[in-house]
């Protein structure tokens, strides 16, 4: 592959004056662009060659920016990502959002400083305009969460038909009266989740009762106490969809706290399958994510917009699987 150190070389000037004559920025003699040029068209150095070459900032560093590195899910994402960048000679630089927008954003600046050769966000909380803009000028790749109705590419699972397969999970057991402990709805997954939730229910004729949908922080202590507040009603649920593994993880604790036994009394659908649902007592039920592969696949998409090659596609829906194990049980009273 010809370089733009050859053609500075044949032209015998510097890097940088073959840079400012091919972008025709900064002053260059007539003479020395003349050189450039002819050295140019006798390498054959290709105009695609030499937009990548301009706008990489060559670090080969990749950044991925994760909401929240205390969820377990996102360390199988990020082995994912860094065995496809070691294998072509990528670092990986790490930023964690701590669930906070102006953190999230303000990793974007690293992009711009030349710091990173491209961008993948396992989270999209950030303002989907200005993501969108800089995914002009630089590569940028959103794999878990994504913004509805963008070009942007991205590589998830179908979050609604994954949740409704976990609450049409609990129906087929017969339950009846589910609750749900949804995510933040202010992030995309935390409301498709809600959303496939409220289909499974709807498709089956079941009425939700509103006291039995509670909104938690995607953490174990959300999950611990929105489960209090359920085990304190009147007639509480005798099944719960948690939105992700540490929310139903937090559910059967709280139930264990009151006597409530799991899943006797109660069952507990979880997501993710992070590795402690299968260690944890009741092994937890639960959606699992191909939490490698879309990592795997993010990092590969990165690397093809960083070489300039064309997507076949921007949307890639990787397929999700409910795994059975012993936190659900078939309700055999009238509930
Ligand atoms: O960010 C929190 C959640 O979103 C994770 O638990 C995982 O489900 C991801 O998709």
């Amino acid at each position: 592959m010809v370089r733009i150190a050859d053609v500075a070389r044949m032209a015998n000037v510097s890097t940088a004056t073959v840079s400012r004559v091919i972008s025709n920025t900064g002053t260059v003699k007539k003479e020395t662009a003349e050189k450039v040029l002819e050295a140019i068209k006798k390498l054959n150095y290709q105009p695609n060659m030499l937009a990548r070459q301009l706008r990489r900032s060559e670090t080969e560093t990749i950044l991925v920016v994760v909401p929240d590195i205390t969820n377990t899910f996102f360390s199988a994402v990020l082995r994912g990502i860094e065995s496809v960048a070691i294998e072509n000679g990528y670092q990986v630089l790490l930023g964690d959002a701590r669930n906070n927008v102006d953190t999230e954003t303000s990793y974007l600046t690293i992009l711009g400083q030349k710091k990173a050769d491209g961008l993948i966000l396992l989270t999209a909380r950030t303002d989907q305009k200005i993501l969108e803009e800089l995914s002009h000028d630089y590569p940028v790749v959103l794999a878990c969460e994504y913004y509805e109705g963008t070009q942007l590419p991205t590589v998830s699972i179908d979050n609604v038909s994954s949740a409704r397969k976990a609450t049409e999970y609990l129906i087929s057991l017969k339950h009846k009266r589910i609750g749900h402990i949804s995510g933040p709805l202010n992030v995309v997954v935390g409301r498709d989740r809600c959303k496939g939730f409220h289909q499974a229910m709807a498709k089956h004729g079941l009425s939700v009762d509103p006291s039995l949908v509670q909104e938690g922080e995607f953490s174990f202590e959300s999950g611990f106490n929105l489960m209090m507040k359920f085990l304190s009603l009147e007639e509480p649920p005798t099944a719960i969809f948690a939105g992700n593994d540490e929310m139903a993880m937090g559910a059967v604790k709280a139930a264990k706290s009151k006597g409530v036994r799991v899943p006797e009394d109660l069952s507990v659908v979880g997501f993710d399958d992070i590795k402690f649902a299968s260690i944890f007592e009741p092994a937890l039920t639960t959606i699992a994510q191909p939490t490698f592969d879309m990592g795997q696949k993010a990092m590969h998409l990165l690397l093809k917009i960083i070489n300039d090659e064309e997507l076949e596609k921007n949307q890639f829906i990787l397929s999700d699987k409910l795994i059975v194990r012993n936190s659900c049980k078939e309700l055999t009273i009238d509930g």
